[in-house]
């Protein structure tokens, strides 16, 4: 692979959590890799008081803390953290930007050529539209003399209306094609991985529309509760912070066409196509398509799990959700009339993301009743984590006398591929960002697309107090109510187990 060009990466907001466990040790990893460029700067900025010792001092620990390798290399760490430097200063106020800009310019000798720079906005999204701008009254978005990217975390925006007003403002300042809106749930190997599946063998893809499949799954449950994020959570919900982002992407990955070329462009238009053939949702609907739900005081293997209220930070009425499920329509071709379902939460009995593509029954029954729902039973899990893989399942012949059949598996995982652990989503996805490869970021008219679907779900939800916010015990799969998102099927949810293949080891409830 080749290595990128020279370049600085400002961090804005490198005090904060997602500079400490992602961004360093995967910046760390790339190091490591061999995949950094031969020269680079790292800055990060923030309010906090450090110098360029003290912040290193801090990095140290931290990238010994959250990178994924076994063992950190001490002399290594050292000269990658040679590289690392700090400039205190308040990113909201214009006139801080005259010292930024000459830290810059120093730091562009030092690693010689053209002053390519990657702005990574991780604070706060309130102080985006101050930054870009900041960084536009100082031409420091100018590519005269070197690439200029802007890299921006979620959330992209409350709902469609600020997602928009923000889109205009970046536009002002920065090219589409210098915005990368990050969506770490792309830099998923595992997402990634759908691409190849279903565009690199020619057994699935003539089976992957609406002929042959009768409903797909995405589940993206997580057994922790809100932790200390209880400020930003209670402001965001479930649907914002889950599924407006991250799993209407992995939607589009399983539903969209396939791309024309292998490249930022074809791909992105594929999906924005398929956020744009999404069945909008009215407000009658809404109610029947669409549960929600907040987790209650429990108490699991003997230990006290608290009520989403009492977490910290949360108001003490709060009607956030912590649990969302929709069930959703694509109006095109390929898939008119399938039912995708998706849901997520916290505080469900586990830790899993996949999804399952459940194909249509046989359409001649030759087996007793009995066994015909076992043949009728052709699953496809992607499993996206933990325990990466695939499992297809199928009906069989149990050996011996009579017709019984039987339910078997057969499954892949990715550790039997590689010896290596699979690389954070953030490498990846910083690597492409100073590649200049867009294709794993979400371009602006598709999170429009998104927020265009998602929002009138909030209003409803927001003006309509009639719509139910579900109570569900702490480490339970949801509101029971989500299992009616399926009524008229003869289906209900998946409850996947943390193992890919051994459904035997259910979880305690
Ligand atoms: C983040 C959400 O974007 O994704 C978190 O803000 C969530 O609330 C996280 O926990 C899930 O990511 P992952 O990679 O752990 O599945």
């Amino acid at each position: 692979m080749n290595k990128p060009n020279n370049c600085i990466i400002v961090i804005f907001g490198a005090s904060g959590d997602l500079t400490k466990r992602k961004l360093m040790p995967s910046l760390y990893e790339l190091y490591d890799k061999n995949l950094m460029p031969d020269a680079f700067a790292i800055v990060g900025i923030g309010r906090t008081e450090y110098d360029d010792d003290s912040f290193r001092v801090k990095m140290d620990k931290d990238i010994r803390t959250f990178t994924k390798s076994k063992k950190v290399d001490d002399h290594d760490l050292k000269k990658f953290l040679s590289r690392v430097h700090y400039l205190r200063m308040d990113p909201g106020k214009e006139n801080e930007y005259r010292q930024f800009s000459q830290k810059l310019n120093a730091l562009s000798m030092t690693i010689g050529g053209p002053a390519n720079i990657i702005y990574y906005m991780s604070t706060t999204p309130r102080l985006y539209r101050d930054i870009t701008s900041h960084l536009g009254s100082y031409e420091l978005n100018r590519e005269e003399s070197g690439w200029k990217r802007i890299v921006f975390e979620k959330p992209f925006g409350y709902d469609l209306q600020s997602a928009r007003s923000l889109n205009n403002h970046i536009q002002n300042y920065f090219k589409e094609n210098q915005v990368y809106r990050i969506d770490h749930y792309l830099g998923k190997e595992t997402v990634q991985n759908i691409l190849a599946f279903r565009f690199a063998n020619g057994i699935f893809e003539p089976l992957w529309n609406r002929n042959y499949i009768h409903h797909v799954e995405i589940t993206a449950a997580e057994n922790l509760g809100v932790e200390n994020r209880g400020k930003y959570y209670d402001g965001s919900g479930a649907l914002r912070d889950m599924i407006q982002n991250h799993l209407l992407q992995v939607l589009a990955t399983i539903a969209m066409e396939p791309p024309a070329k292998f490249n930022d462009k074809s791909i992105r238009d594929e999906k924005v196509k398929v956020f744009q053939s999404l069945c909008p949702l009215l407000p009658e609907s809404i109610p029947d398509q669409v549960v929600r739900g907040q987790y209650v005081a429990s108490v699991i293997n003997e230990e006290p799990l608290k009520a989403y209220r009492l977490e910290n930070d949360v108001p003490e009425h709060s009607m956030t959700e912590t649990y969302a499920a929709i069930k959703l329509f694509i109006d095109n071709w390929r898939w008119g009339g399938i039912p995708f379902f998706i849901r997520t939460g916290k505080r469900l009995p586990i830790r899993i993301t996949e999804v399952a593509i459940h194909f249509n029954k046989t359409p001649h029954h030759l087996f007793t009743q009995e066994f015909q729902s076992i043949a009728n039973d052709n699953l496809l899990i992607i499993r996206i984590q933990p325990n990466e893989g695939l499992l297809l399942r199928f009906g069989m012949k149990t050996p011996g006398a009579g017709f019984q059949i039987q339910s078997v598996d057969m499954d892949f995982h990715y550790k039997d591929l590689i010896n290596i652990e699979l690389p954070d989503a953030y490498e990846r996805l910083l690597l492409d960002c100073m590649q200049g490869d867009a294709t794993l970021y979400a371009r602006s008219d598709a999170v429009e697309a998104c927020w265009h679907f998602i929002t009138p779900i909030l209003d409803a939800w927001q003006n309509n107090p009639s719509i139910k916010l579900y109570g569900y015990p702490a480490g339970s799969w949801g509101p029971k109510e989500a299992s009616l998102l399926f009524s008229g099927t003869g289906k209900d949810w998946r409850y996947p187990v943390e193992s890919l293949t051994d459904n035997s080891k259910l979880i305690e409830l």
